[in-house]
């Protein structure tokens, strides 16, 4: 049993609660993870339980503490899915289930916002439009359709600040998830006080804002008894799971931008100064490190396009069948396209009523076509969000890395080469957010001077794909792509 000093990473993500011990060096001495479930009982609707995570949260901390020395455990960093909407009346009780970053009912309501604040207004203010699984609009939707909820808020909070609160009994979040809730002067990192006077949220619902490497409070009585740590290990603030998988992959700094394959597909872009898209189509919030900023596209459903075309279709299959499928047919799938949207999407295109499809089946296609035409229309996705970065003036990265689980495919990640049209370097991360998040509090309490510093001594970069032969058709090809969304757009919305 490890006795050396190590950090603790906590990760409420989607699909589970994680828990990850690292060493000074990065090695992971031990991980745990407990799936919970997602409810969506009306279309559109995204849900969870956060008394799930919790209890998820606490098996998997108790399992970790089986091969590690509780005494070591010198800090934990928190990250988690951002923009979800956690709702506490005044004795710290939920009110209702948790309403994610992927729910899309609230579109009237950010109509609502644009109307009230003005675009420009908005975006100058906050870095972003009002998108649908933001947290903002869904409070909004709460106050329209849920008003006796409504009265009884006491307190907002972001899915990883729910874990924060049952661990150390404080309310706090950290400035990178805060900017995701569209209540943020993403400038000046503090809450956006006429904004909130605007939409008639109180600014007392919102926890103080802490930059990622700042302690938020202690583990308390209660968290050490349901969890088996130690009373008095502090609890650092962390980041949303974007920015905190930025800091776990190294990209912390303007010249390497971050790909993430998860449930999401993100291309996540650090700036030293706040910029924005002017037309809000990129994300643009604080980043997890002091002075630092980021822009990103979010893509709703990547991977999770991948699983849910394999456990839909193929549930038999394993995926490195179907991969090894993928791999015998031709780039462009014999004409086969696929519009990656199962959840709607969020850029470069904002739209909840936009939906998957596969287009120009014949009765040649076999499954490798479908395969391969589900890998190339999430690439696809992601060439468009880089592109949107760019166009927003961001200067071109020196380097770019991918992450999550997407990226352990070799296939995968050359089409993403190929129609990206930039080398990609594989980082080798277990779990990248909670890495992340342990990297951030392990700065805090002072085992390394700086992030910067900590990135250095923890991360490696184990492969590169490059871009081959392929990318010119794939050039060709990703411009009927861009066909695909604005002939869909209104067939959908009818
Ligand atoms: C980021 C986003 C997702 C979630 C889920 O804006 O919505 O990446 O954080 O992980």
């Amino acid at each position: 049993m490890s006795v050396l000093p190590c950090i603790l990473g906590l990760d409420v993500s989607t699909t589970a609660s994680k828990a990850v011990c690292i060493n000074s060096e990065g090695a992971v001495l031990a991980q745990a993870s407990n799936e919970h479930q997602l409810s969506s009982p009306y279309p559109l609707w995204s849900e969870q339980d956060p008394e799930n995570w919790w209890y998820a949260m606490c098996k998997s901390i108790r399992s970790v503490l089986l091969s590690v020395d509780v005494k070591a455990v010198r800090a934990i960093g928190l990250t988690g899915q951002m923009h979800g909407l956690v709702l506490l009346d005044s004795h710290g009780k939920v009110l209702r289930p948790a309403m994610l970053w992927n729910d899309g009912r609230a579109g009237k309501q950010c109509e609502m916002i644009r109307e009230r604040v003005g675009l420009k207004h908005l975006v100058a203010t906050t870095g972003n439009d009002a998108f649908t699984g933001f947290t903002a609009p869904k409070l909004l939707w709460v106050h329209d359709h849920e008003p006796e909820c409504y009265e009884k808020i006491a307190q907002v909070l972001l899915p990883k600040d729910y874990i924060r609160w049952k661990l150390s009994g404080t309310y706090a979040t950290d400035r990178a998830g805060a900017g995701g809730t569209l209540l943020l002067d993403f400038s000046t990192r503090t809450w956006a006080v006429d904004l909130l006077r605007d939409l008639e949220i109180p600014e007392a619902w919102l926890p103080p804002t802490h930059e990622g490497t700042e302690a938020t409070g202690i583990v308390d009585r209660t968290g050490a008894l349901e969890t088996g740590l130690l009373e008095g290990i502090p609890v650092y603030a962390g980041g949303g799971d974007q920015a905190a998988q930025a800091v776990g992959v190294g990209a912390i700094h303007p010249d390497t931008w971050a790909v993430t394959l998860g449930t999401s597909g993100v291309v996540f872009a650090p700036s030293k100064d706040p910029r924005t898209e002017p037309l809000g189509r990129a994300h643009a919030f604080p980043h997890a490190i002091p002075e630092t900023w980021h822009m990103m596209g979010v893509m709703l459903s990547a991977a999770g396009s991948f699983q849910w075309y394999r456990d839909t279709l193929a549930s038999q299959i394993s995926f490195e069948q179907l991969l090894e499928e993928a791999a015998e047919v031709e780039p462009g799938s014999e004409g086969l396209f696929f519009s990656p949207y199962l959840s709607g999407e969020r850029t470069p295109h904002a739209d909840p009523l936009v939906r998957g499809s596969f287009i120009g089946l014949t009765s040649r296609h076999t499954r490798g076509h479908l395969t391969r035409a589900v890998l190339e229309g999430v690439a696809y996705g992601l060439r468009d969000n880089l592109q949107l970065l760019h166009d927003a003036g961001l200067p071109a990265p020196e380097r770019i890395r991918i992450s999550g689980g997407g990226a352990k495919s070799t296939l995968w990640r050359q089409i993403l080469s190929d129609i990206m049209r930039h080398p990609l370097s594989v980082v080798e991360v277990t779990e990248g957010a909670a890495m992340g998040a342990a990297l951030l509090a392990g700065t805090g309490v002072g085992i390394w001077d700086s992030v910067q510093a900590a990135c250095d001594s923890t991360i490696s970069v184990h492969e590169q794909s490059f871009p081959g032969d392929a990318e010119r058709v794939y050039a060709d090809l990703h411009e009927q792509f861009k066909e695909l969304y604005p002939r869909l757009k209104g067939f959908y919305s009818a």
